[in-house]
């Protein structure tokens, strides 16, 4: 208990206006409501959500259960609920990291890095062969994707026998409608990718609620004209739109569009598809923080909007388009065969520039992880080798 850090020490503990009230030995004072604690009581009887085995029940509880402190040491408490006769115990390290007071709130946010087209001179770079031999580099990857919304990466298989390496230090690999899907220049062309013309950025499957979360491209063959990958800080065009017309921004955090996609069979292994999601484009969340965005013009149905709101909405759109579209957000990356990126497809856009068709063809591997998968694989190695949970919450996308 010696080496207990001044944050997870108790000083003193007290009961004020019903509430609990504890001094911590680095200065800091929390409170906690007594519905709260009695609710997140863990003792073998009330069990723990964790897992999701719980005995307790809300509508039990007193909307202001009455109780008594018992114990206090450094290291925990003992509350007694003088109206049940049950006891519960807290953990001082898990009162302090689950504190809900405005700044250990505020510390818990995540402050994603924005970034503009400068940042082509520090381009966040991992290795795939040290992300695969290192925990370290590879949880230093995860971070980096979390943090920028992508990162490059080198050393990577030019053979797509390979291509699970790329993706296995990703997460696990979303099972998409389309298979592993190769780009390249096709006949039948039922898939922008597919197109040599420039592709401008966009949000891959704005059709789908549950739409792609990490994209990872890999070069097996890259063309020798054209084709370069473009990206744009989606969270960066946002902030713009927010300072610059906050009211078309607010717009958008409101107003449902819908993305459509009727998918034949050849174009995703004979499985014939018709989404549809309806969904703003910028998602926010309780706290204002902007953590989603879902831009893909290409795939707006006609608005379904009150009459009133119709041209607002187009204005905002284009306003946002426009800064989305700006040169000076966008950098254009020539990746060599080997070299792949990793990015959120709900915060980055992405595109290419147009390519000549050549034989043979340029050939990009895509495939994703679903968000949730990125965010396990994220917490669960941050544990491992910190032996702490991570102390922010990771950015949700555009679920709710
Ligand atoms: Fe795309
Ligand atoms: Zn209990």
């Amino acid at each position: 208990m010696a080496d207990l850090p001044k944050s997870f020490c108790i000083e003193s503990v007290s009961k004020s206006d019903s509430c609990l009230s504890v001094s911590w030995a680095d200065g800091h004072s929390s409170r906690f409501h007594p519905i709260w604690l009695r609710h997140q009581c863990n003792c073998p009887q009330c069990g723990t959500p964790v897992n999701a085995v719980r005995g307790i029940r809300l509508h039990h509880l007193e909307e202001s259960p009455t109780f008594s402190i018992e114990t206090q040491q450094q290291d925990h408490i003992i509350l007694h609920w003088t109206d049940e006769h049950h006891h519960s115990r807290y953990e001082s390290k898990w009162l302090r990291q689950y504190c809900y007071d405005e700044p250990s709130r505020q510390q818990r946010r995540h402050q994603p890095l924005l970034w503009d087209a400068s940042i082509i001179d520090h381009l966040p770079t991992m290795d795939l062969v040290e992300c695969e031999s290192s925990d370290a580099q590879r949880l230093e990857m995860l971070k980096t994707v979390h943090d920028y919304g992508f990162c490059k990466v080198s050393n990577a298989p030019t053979d797509a026998k390979q291509a699970t390496r790329l993706i296995n230090i990703v997460g696990q690999q979303r099972q998409s409608h389309y298979g592993t899907y190769t780009l390249s220049n096709k006949e039948a062309v039922d898939n922008v990718g597919d197109i040599s013309d420039a592709l401008d950025p966009h949000v891959d499957e704005t059709y789908r609620l549950s739409t792609i979360g990490i994209t990872v491209f890999q070069v097996l063959r890259p063309s020798q004209k054209g084709g370069e990958s473009t990206l744009v800080d989606g969270f960066e065009a946002a902030r713009q739109l927010r300072e610059l017309f906050p009211d078309d921004f607010n717009l958008l955090t409101r107003v449902p569009i819908t993305g459509c996609r009727r998918d034949p069979a050849q174009n995703s292994a004979g499985n014939v598809k018709w989404y549809e999601s309806t969904l703003p484009i910028i998602r926010v969340d309780f706290d204002g923080i902007v953590t989603g965005v879902r831009c893909n013009e290409r795939q707006i149905m006609p608005l379904d909007l009150p009459f009133d709101l119709i041209e607002p909405t187009y204005s905002a759109l284009k306003r946002f388009y426009q800064i989305l579209y700006q040169p000076n957000l966008q950098i254009t990356l020539a990746l060599k065969a080997g070299e792949g990126l990793i990015f959120d497809n709900q915060r980055l856009l992405h595109g290419r520039t147009a390519f000549t068709p050549e034989t043979p063809a340029r050939s990009v591997l895509t495939s994703s992880v679903d968000l949730e998968e990125f965010h396990s694989a994220y917490r669960l190695l941050h544990e491992q080798i910190h032996g702490e949970p991570l102390p922010f919450r990771l950015r949700q996308g555009m679920m709710a």
